[in-house]
């Protein structure tokens, strides 16, 4: 991947924002002006370059785009990061052949774990079909895990790593929402995939396989580069986060009758706009933020262990606030809370292309992004420079904006997000004694490994189960029984067009 240069960082107390690099180039080939050929240090400070800009363009070269002004990472430092990366993906009622479409987008040296919150099990798209086509990928040598969200065993493992909190109190299962599938996800990813360092998000309802190869590269490239910018200043360690945002949304307007490519969807442009306010320069707004929303996005083990993570569509936004409120309260009690963590932000060159949602959708995406950020910003002036009075102005037009579009009511208040406790707190070694011994090929009604060898549970047999699992895996998830689960937001059925044979 060749990416455009990131120039000015901006440091927030233990936040480290870099501002939006570009794919300019998927497949490039080494140049003899290239990081890897000379300079391989001078080019890769990410933001410390001194050649940027300081060279004359050669005859017909886009002067934003030359080897000066760019960065690349090779394919042999992109496989060393991705054979190490687990991808999580969320779905829910799509159809199979849609997410179908996003598994055979990523590489094959990836892990998938595909996190499902579908409404019924039987039927061409029920959850056994997404189950077996997960399966037939990986029989092709990939290693994955099928997980549902409402599968009993995974809420007891839960509740046996002390996190009641992701439980809905009525059903005793997991909660519902993309946040609570993406925190299973999470868990799964450090109990069965132990020796993998870095864990990625993909939606399932991407229409562009092409595109979700990119993404999986684009983290690849941004992990690679962060590394290399932390070898160069010494820093031993950081948590990086690298999130993406895309060249163009194409929507159909009905008024023009045309496809038309958009820069930002309706929920990101707000939740951009905010979190600009919030990470201006000097008071200046800008368009710096660009990936407030990236439901597109990944970060080193490390760190998805230690977030605290917001449920439902809140995750995203609060990941930018949550290393500013951790440094405040880590002050007080937590171990490492001061590590920096560094945002990388990445455009990438395809279209991203996916389910069409109606208004409603829009605006409750704005409650819980907005929520998300409204009631954590007090008091983060003190870790981050942010000022006082630019806090509580931006509160109050929050408050206003969520207000005047139908977001809230009067005198209501900003949703305020269930915050789940970071897992590094959870004892993940009962919540894989509960889960089971993973085997390949094996289903439980609701757990299925692939083509998995966990080299921790051969190897360490401490916490190693004596036998599969403490469950009992009977197949639970008939459609009745999913459906008289009592839960805060039922998984919706989808309107896709395809689901309607269009
Ligand atoms: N496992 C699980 N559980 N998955 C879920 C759930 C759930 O309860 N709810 C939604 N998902 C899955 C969907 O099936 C889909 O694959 C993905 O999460 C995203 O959900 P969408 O409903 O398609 O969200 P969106 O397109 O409106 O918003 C996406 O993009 C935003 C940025 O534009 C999401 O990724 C947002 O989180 C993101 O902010
Ligand atoms: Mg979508």
């Amino acid at each position: 991947m060749r990416y455009t240069l990131p120039l000015g960082s901006r440091p927030f107390g233990p936040l480290c924002i870099m501002p939006q690099m570009e794919v300019v180039e998927l497949e490039p080939r080494p140049t003899n002006r290239d990081n890897r050929l000379y300079g391989a240090s001078e080019l890769s400070g990410l933001g410390r370059t001194v050649h940027q800009s300081q060279r004359r363009p050669q005859h017909n070269q886009d002067p934003d785009h030359d080897a000066e002004s760019t960065v690349a990472v090779f394919p042999d430092e992109l496989d060393r990061i991705l054979e190490k990366l687990v991808i999580v993906v969320p779905c829910k009622d799509e159809p199979v052949d849609i997410i179908r479409g996003v598994i055979a987008g990523i590489p094959s040296r990836c892990a998938v774990i595909l996190v499902s919150n579908c409404s019924h099990q039987h039927g061409e798209n029920g959850w056994e079909a997404q189950e077996r086509m997960l399966a037939g990928f990986c029989a092709w040598g990939r290693e994955g895990c099928f997980v549902h969200q409402q599968y009993p065993g995974a809420a007891m493992a839960f509740k046996e790593a002390g996190v009641p909190e992701i439980l809905d109190t009525a059903s005793g299962r997991i909660r519902n929402g993309k946040g609570e599938g993406m925190y299973l996800g999470i868990a799964m990813a450090k109990s069965y995939f132990p020796h993998h360092q870095y864990i990625g998000f993909i939606d399932a309802d991407n229409r562009i396989p092409g595109s979700v190869v990119e993404y999986c590269k684009a983290y690849a490239g941004g992990f690679a580069l962060a590394q290399r910018s932390a070898a160069k200043s010494g820093t031993e360690r950081e948590d990086v986060m690298v999130r993406i945002s895309w060249a163009s949304k194409p929507k159909y307007s009905a008024s023009t009758g045309r496809i038309e490519f958009v820069q930002q969807g309706r929920s990101s442009r707000i939740i951009n706009s905010f979190l600009n306010r919030l990470f201006a320069k000097a008071g200046q707004q800008d368009e710096f933020i660009t990936t407030g929303n990236a439901g597109e996005h990944a970060m080193t083990m490390e760190m998805a262990l230690k977030m605290r993570m917001a449920n439902g569509y809140a995750i995203e936004p609060f990941q930018y606030i949550e290393p500013l409120l951790r440094n405040k309260i880590s002050s007080a009690n937590l171990p490492n809370a001061s590590q920096t963590t560094r945002v990388v932000q990445i455009k990438t060159a395809n279209p991203h292309l996916h389910r069409e949602t109606g208004d409603e959708h829009i605006i409750k995406m704005w409650a819980a992004g907005l929520g998300a950020l409204y009631h954590h910003l007090l008091g983060l002036d003190s870790v981050s420079g942010l000022g006082t009075t630019t806090l509580a102005t931006l509160r109050k037009d929050m408050h206003r904006f969520a207000l005047q579009n139908g977001a809230i009511q009067a005198q209501e208040e900003l949703p305020r997000p269930n915050i789940y406790p970071s897992l590094d707190n959870a004892d993940l070694d009962s919540f894989r004694d509960v889960l089971g011994e993973p085997c390949s090929g094996h289903v439980y009604g609701g757990l299925g490994f692939y083509g998995l060898v966990d080299q921790a549970w051969a190897s360490s047999g401490t916490n190693s189960p004596a036998s599969q699992s403490t469950l009992e895996h009977d197949s639970w998830g008939d459609d009745d029984q999913r459906s008289s689960a009592s839960s805060e937001e039922e998984p919706e059925v989808l309107s896709d067009s395809s689901k309607q044979g269009e």
